[in-house]
């Protein structure tokens, strides 16, 4: 540490995204989630289905180093991966699509930083459920943030396609 880079990673913060950084969020995904690759298309439709709910993590020198991706969704379903919305069904809970931050921009706290932004989000809407697919082992920091796995052999049908640790995880706002 102590470099420029880990400089700028420190003072990163999140902001609107904005349509002129899908093409960074694309890259950021790219790198974190090579398993599960999804069109640009899809990501520009979830902003543009819900732009309030798109931050952008930005770095002190303006480069996107994180993004997280979020909507209004129905209750006991997922979206499935990689497949446009269309629209967004009758809101019933707050729904965390994804939240991805490049390996050098992790363990900063902005991860959580971010769920609380949603949260207030969330909140503002009139929403008093969030919920989301923890995929990549990252049960143990959304357990961290509150969020706690709905398991029936159900919602084991349901994730079948988001890899073999996928869980169902929701938290009361
Ligand atoms: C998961 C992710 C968003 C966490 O963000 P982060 O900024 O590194 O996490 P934070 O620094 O805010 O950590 C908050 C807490 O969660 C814990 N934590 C972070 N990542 C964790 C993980 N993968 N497993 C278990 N605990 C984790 C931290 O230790 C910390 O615990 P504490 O409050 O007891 O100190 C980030 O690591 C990431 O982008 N990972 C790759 C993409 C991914 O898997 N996204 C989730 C898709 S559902």
């Amino acid at each position: 540490m102590g470099s420029e880079a880990a400089q700028g990673r420190r003072q990163a913060e999140w902001q609107q995204m904005t349509a002129a950084d899908v093409d960074a969020v694309l890259a950021v995904a790219d790198v974190v989630h090579p398993a599960f690759p999804e069109d640009r298309a899809v990501l520009a439709e979830r902003f543009a289905l819900h732009p309030e709910g798109c931050l952008v993590l930005r770095a002190g020198d303006g480069a996107v180093i994180g993004y997280t991706l979020t909507h209004p969704w129905a209750a006991d379903t997922v979206p499935p991966l990689n497949t446009l919305l269309g629209r967004l069904p009758d809101a019933e809970v707050y729904y965390i699509h994804d939240l991805a931050l490049l390996p050098a921009a992790r363990g900063l706290r902005a991860g959580n930083a971010a769920v609380r932004l949603l949260e207030a989000h969330a909140r503002a809407l009139g929403l008093s459920r969030m919920a989301l697919v923890a995929v990549n082992n990252s049960g143990g920091f959304w357990s961290a943030q509150g969020f706690e796995q709905v398991s029936s052999p159900q919602w084991a049908q349901k994730l079948a396609s988001y890899g073999d640790d996928a869980a169902y995880m929701v938290k009361a706002v």
